[in-house]
């Protein structure tokens, strides 16, 4: 309930659209970009790209005064179901509790074949750590699979000899957004009756064979943190490709429930005081009926905002990250004695996060990272490299495919650089030139 104040005397229509016009106006006078200085200015691998249609969004949104996920929340969960031809969409904090949603969903008694404490999941070593902790907090064992060099995902022709007699299921990651080679995955899931789970937060857009990655596993993962594709400051997305789990992941989603009303909604089953589960009273009100162990993953309406307005600009955000992967990959071409460009497969379209280059074995990465951080270059490394050598995961239950070398090649030889849409053609060209330089004159 809101506390009154002095009784108005404009309409609601024309005070909003004074405070819509102010909006546009703070955003012309504070957000415009600063002319580029070389070697001054940060060349940021990723970041935020938006106009005054994001801060109205936002600020729509708290004049609303939902709070929770409201009217903001169903259209771009809808969008996003209709994006990806999907039975539901469902968005949460952020692309680390879509997976863990997506874990806990198939851990769940409700649904069928559950996944149980001791199975085995198949994912690759190099890898996001939000990717492989659900896998061990649900007490899941990892089977580490490797990696190439240049094409990062996991290495297919090793998967299907990494199966054992407790594997269940398939989780990859489509690194730096390039597709994994789905018809390998969806084949060796097939044959095996393997549950696959898709972590597409660094390839929205990308497809294979003309289709979305995303929608090729029972469940797929999306992250909307500001390096994303498209942000809305913290958020994610679980896509959810099966009707069949679909109601057990919207359930641990929020908190557990049985119940599937809207906030703020009561009654949604026609049955509200007529259920009867577990081992409670005839007619306990639906609402607080619990038939999983959940968490509360919801997101807040003002950032659903920000996603309904990010995502009409989607297309072009795919669009120029592509062009700026194209600039690269031809700009380094004459490079290839030195490093190793991204390949993908003829089926795949990527849909780049970043531009991963893997330094042949006579550059010393840290050098060459050194020499462009100098001039602000950022870089970043693929993420937790070989993440069995990280401090935090290097005594986890699990089990290891083969020797991990090309994983180890990544984590010690591979950086990648920003290709995101808020780069200029002068960002660009700085960039190749530093590290044409780089070569010319260090090596
Ligand atoms: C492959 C992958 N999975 C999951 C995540 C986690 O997403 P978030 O930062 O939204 O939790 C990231 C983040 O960059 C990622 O790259």
């Amino acid at each position: 309930m809101s506390i009154a104040s002095s009784p108005a005397t404009r309409s609601k229509a024309d005070i909003e659209a004074d405070i819509l016009r102010l909006v546009e106006e703070h955003y012309a006078v504070v957000h415009q970009p600063k002319p580029f200085v070389p070697g001054k200015t940060k060349v940021s691998y990723a970041g935020r790209v938006y106009d005054a249609n994001e801060m109205k969004h936002g600020v729509e949104s708290v004049l609303q005064y939902w709070l929770t996920a409201g009217p903001f929340a169903r259209k771009f969960e809808e969008t996003m179901k209709q994006y990806f031809s999907s039975h539901a969409a469902f968005l949460v904090n952020s692309g680390s509790s879509a997976n863990l949603l997506m874990i806990a969903t198939l851990c769940s008694p409700q649904v069928k074949d559950h996944l149980k404490p001791g199975d085995e999941v198949l994912t690759p070593a190099v890898t996001f750590p939000t990717t492989l902790t659900p896998i061990v907090q649900h007490g899941l064992v990892p089977v580490f699979v490797d990696c190439k060099p240049g094409e990062y995902d996991v290495d297919v022709s090793q998967l299907e000899a990494a199966i054992g007699p407790r594997t269940r299921c398939i989780f990859v990651p489509h690194t730096v957004g390039i597709p994994c080679d789905m018809d390998a995955i969806m084949d060796v899931a097939k044959r095996h009756d393997l549950w696959l789970l898709e972590d597409g937060c660094d390839a929205l857009g990308a497809t294979w064979d003309g289709k979305l990655v995303g929608t090729f596993g029972s469940m797929s993962s999306i992250s909307f943190y500001p390096a994303h594709h498209m942000t809305m400051g913290e958020g994610g997305m679980v896509v959810v490709n099966d009707n069949g789990i679909r109601r057990t992941c919207l359930s641990i989603r929020d908190w557990g429930r049985d119940c599937w009303c809207e906030p703020g909604v009561n009654n949604t089953c026609g049955m509200r005081f007529e259920w009867q589960l577990g081992q409670l009273p005839y007619g306990y009100d639906h609402k607080y009926i619990y038939s999983n162990l959940g968490y509360n993953l919801k997101v807040s309406e003002m950032q659903a905002a920000l996603g309904v307005a990010q995502f009409e600009k989607l297309p072009q955000f795919i669009e120029a990250r592509r062009r700026n992967a194209a600039f690269y990959l031809d700009r380094f071409k004459p490079l290839e004695e030195h490093i190793v460009l991204p390949r993908w497969a003829a089926k795949a379209e990527p849909s780049w996060f970043g531009f991963p280059i893997t330094l042949k074995s006579h550059i010393d990465r840290r050098d060459f990272i050194q020499w462009l951080e100098e001039m602000n270059i950022e870089t970043r490394l693929v993420f937790g490299g070989n993440i069995l050598k990280q401090p935090g995961f290097m005594h986890l239950p699990r089990r290891i495919h083969g020797d991990l070398a090309g994983t180890d090649t990544i984590m010690n030889q591979t950086l990648f650089i920003g290709v995101y849409p808020g780069l200029t053609q002068e960002m660009l060209e700085f960039t190749a030139e530093r590290i044409e330089q780089f070569f010319r004159e260090r090596i």
